[in-house]
């Protein structure tokens, strides 16, 4: 088996963090959300590894490298405009050729792995592809399955009257039947070669497409409060872990806090505190007169003093200083937010395109 990771897109759900940054590369408790499913594909000993990349090709390669790390062989491949998942596979046929391959869209996470279906897909004989379905209460914001008996008969992407709840989890098993199928489809009406398309046209040509339908926790991480509840469940996982080095000043410290250091970091301070788990705190951040509440992750290099901040993600090198309470936030990179005495006393603002302030 081979694997193939979708990191290309546009985000535009996710502005204006994405008009500098993939979103693959956003933190879930201090870790890329594309490290998860590269990590799961890992697990199953997949080494060859294919990830689509568009606008966001160089960061993208910085964080990843070229998989020395996990002792895989990872490629890139440029998508030159996000011309839909099914156009990804199009562009990935002279990679793949004719091995089975599972793909991943790297803004998706699914926390029970996939090592037994990749292990039991491999075997198959007579499966010619496998989609993942996961029961979802807002089925229109999903491409949906529809079933004669336990076989799907049609998929409809996001449908305005679902006829099921079952959405498609972001994760897809073919053999090379799918090259067949994407050269076959034409764009849709948002102009882009659909994967729901490309299934529907195995199903019509009585292919075998086995529906696998997962119960454990999965989320496609497209909007902000989906990141925030995929924060919370990692969150969940985290171990107590604070190094001795890590200047602790007259703070309180509860429930599983985990705390990075680094020594070519500035080291972490947390002074006159309270941090309250689960909480993770990234290299070289210092917290100063500040609460930082359950479910937030602050990423390396951020400095947040007078501050009360609860279930949030904080990128790096974020300033935040004097503001009571934040929840429920966002913060990318480099960002400040200050409290200031300038008079008269005001919002003053310099905010990118298409961002969200509630006050
Ligand atoms: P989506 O989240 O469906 O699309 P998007 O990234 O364009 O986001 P938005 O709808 O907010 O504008 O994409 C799922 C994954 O697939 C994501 O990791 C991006 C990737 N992708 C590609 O690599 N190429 C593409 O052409 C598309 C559409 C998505």
């Amino acid at each position: 088996m081979k694997a193939l990771i979708l990191s290309g897109g546009t985000g535009s759900r996710l502005r204006p963090i994405t008009y500098t940054f993939a979103k693959q590369l956003i933190p879930i408790a201090n870790k890329p959300i594309l490290f998860y499913g590269l990590e799961s594909i890992i697990k199953c000993g997949i080494k060859d590894i294919y990830i689509i990349v568009g606008d966001t090709e160089k960061e993208i390669k910085s964080a990843v490298g070229n998989g020395d790390r996990w002792a895989a062989n990872i490629t890139y491949i440029k998508q030159e405009a996000p011309l839909g998942l099914a156009h990804a596979v199009l562009i990935s046929e002279n990679y793949i050729k004719d091995s089975k391959f599972i793909m991943y869209l790297g803004d998706n996470v699914i926390k029970s792995g996939v090592e037994k279906l990749v292990e039991d897909f491999a075997k198959s004989k007579d499966i010619d592809c496998e989609i993942l379905l996961n029961r979802v209460k807002n089925p229109q914001q999903f491409g949906v399955a529809e079933f004669k008996g336990d076989k799907v008969v049609r998929l409809v992407e996001k449908p305005k009257k679902p006829v099921t709840d079952y959405a498609l989890v972001g994760v897809y098993m073919f053999n090379k039947k799918i090259f067949e199928a994407v050269k076959n489809i034409k764009p849709s009406s948002r102009n882009e070669l659909e994967i729901t398309d490309a299934i529907q046209y195995l199903i019509d040509k009585g292919y075998n497409v086995k529906p696998h339908v997962i119960t454990g926790w999965w989320k496609d991480t497209g909007k902000l409060e989906d990141l925030l509840e995929a924060n919370r469940i990692f969150l969940e996982e985290i171990d107590c872990e604070i190094d001795k080095r890590v200047k602790i000043i007259n703070s309180t410290i509860d429930g599983k806090v985990k705390i990075d250091f680094s020594v070519e970091n500035n080291d972490v301070e947390i002074i006159n505190s309270t941090i309250r788990g689960p909480v993770i705190i990234g290299k070289g951040s210092k917290i100063i007169n500040s609460y930082i509440g359950p479910f937030t992750s602050i990423y390396h290099n951020c400095y947040i003093e007078n501050t009360e901040l609860e279930h949030s993600i904080v990128l790096k090198n974020v300033k935040i200083v004097g503001v009571k309470r934040i929840t429920d936030s966002l913060f990318g990179n480099n960002v400040e937010l200050l409290e200031t005495n300038k008079k008269p006393k005001a919002i003053r603002v310099m905010v990118g395109d298409s961002s969200r302030i509630e006050l």
